[in-house]
């Protein structure tokens, strides 16, 4: 167990996929074991570009924190919270505002980036241009060491290192500058064999019955060039294969990796061993989920213990802050 503080939230932003699970969510239960950890939702952040459309926030608050409940991140090692319960993040991201210059926050790639991209929102606000300084008060206000986030999100570290070596030059030394911890888990593809995510339609939820995950995989695309049964294939390139690596055992994977080279085994027979797989898997975390949703009394202490161990923690920050201030 190191003594180091581990910090990383995530916007409550609907169902959770398979890809958060294997990315965002495997790695964080890793983490629990080692450091002290805070996992927060991040609500407030949501805000910045979904500013217009707010009445599934909170039910959404509430599934994000079952889901991580009933996946193995465990509230007696991680602290877990909701952004918005503790205030002291509002505070410190004023605080820091007024030392932050706004061309750091211009330059940030991310901020170009969408500005660009999106077309159906207005993200022209004051409140989508401080999204990385909202960033940078949640991980100070813990005095992080490590932020484990995706590689599109190191620049907001590195935007928050340069705003606490700014805090601590201009008042004395509060902050330690956060790193990015960056795991190199496999990217899990879509069923198209992109990226999997919400916008491509191509993704499998922990949510979606047990008959729509059976559909989706059956029609997943496989290897390209393995266009009849009797050719061979190359497991390597088909995102079927990819799924197999994390849900199925080394003798089902020799398996399918010898039967498809040799065209011993069709798409079908690989497919049915995968969905088994996952859908047993899956199966015990429905379980899970549904204990939790007939408890609400259970999550809510939950909730509320670790909201106020974060408070205590974010208060004591914002006391050297001020103090530090002079304010
Ligand atoms: N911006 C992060 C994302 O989109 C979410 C987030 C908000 C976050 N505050 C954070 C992550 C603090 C790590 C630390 O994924
Ligand atoms: Fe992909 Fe399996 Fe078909 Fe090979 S047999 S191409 S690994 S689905």
């Amino acid at each position: 167990m190191s003594n180091k503080t581990v910090l990383s939230g995530m916007r409550p932003t609907g169902k959770l996929h398979l890809g958060h699970l294997h990315g965002v969510l495997e790695n964080w239960k890793n983490l629990q074991k080692q450091y002290s950890c805070y996992f927060f939702v991040a609500d407030w952040h949501s805000l910045t570009s979904e500013y217009a459309d707010t009445v599934n926030i909170k039910s959404n608050i509430h599934d994000m924190l079952i889901n991580w409940l009933s996946i193995g991140i465990d509230p007696d090692r991680a602290t877990l919270f909701v952004q918005s319960e503790v205030k002291e993040h509002s505070e410190l991201y004023l605080l820091l505002s007024m030392i932050t210059p706004l061309s750091w926050l211009e330059r940030v790639p991310t901020y170009k980036e969408q500005m660009d991209n999106i077309r159906d929102k207005d993200l022209g606000t004051y409140g989508f241009l401080g999204y990385p300084l909202l960033q940078s008060a949640d991980i100070l206000a813990y005095k992080a060491d490590c932020v484990p986030v995706g590689i599109d999100q190191v620049p907001h570290i590195e935007f928050t290192r340069e705003v606490a070596r700014r805090f601590n030059f201009l008042y004395g030394n509060v902050f330690p500058e956060p790193e990015s911890l960056l795991t190199d888990y496999p990217k899990l593809p879509g069923t198209d064999g992109r990226k999997m995510s919400k916008s491509y339609n191509n993704s499998i939820y922990l949510s979606d019955e047990d008959a729509v995950i059976s559909k989706k995989i059956k029609t997943a695309m496989t290897d390209p060039q393995r266009v009849r049964r009797n050719d061979p294939g190359d497991p390597d390139v088909c995102p079927i294969f990819a799924y197999h690596k994390i849900y199925s055992s080394a003798e089902q994977r020799d398996y399918v990796v010898k039967g498809c080279k040799t065209a011993a085994i069709g798409c079908i027979e690989c497919k049915n061993i995968l969905t088994d797989n996952i859908l047993s898997e899956l199966g015990s975390y429905r379980k899970k989920r549904a204990e939790l949703l007939e408890n609400p009394d259970h999550v809510n202490n939950i909730i509320e213990r670790g909201n106020e161990k974060a408070r205590e923690l974010a208060a004591r920050t914002l006391e050297d802050v001020r103090e530090k201030m002079k304010i």
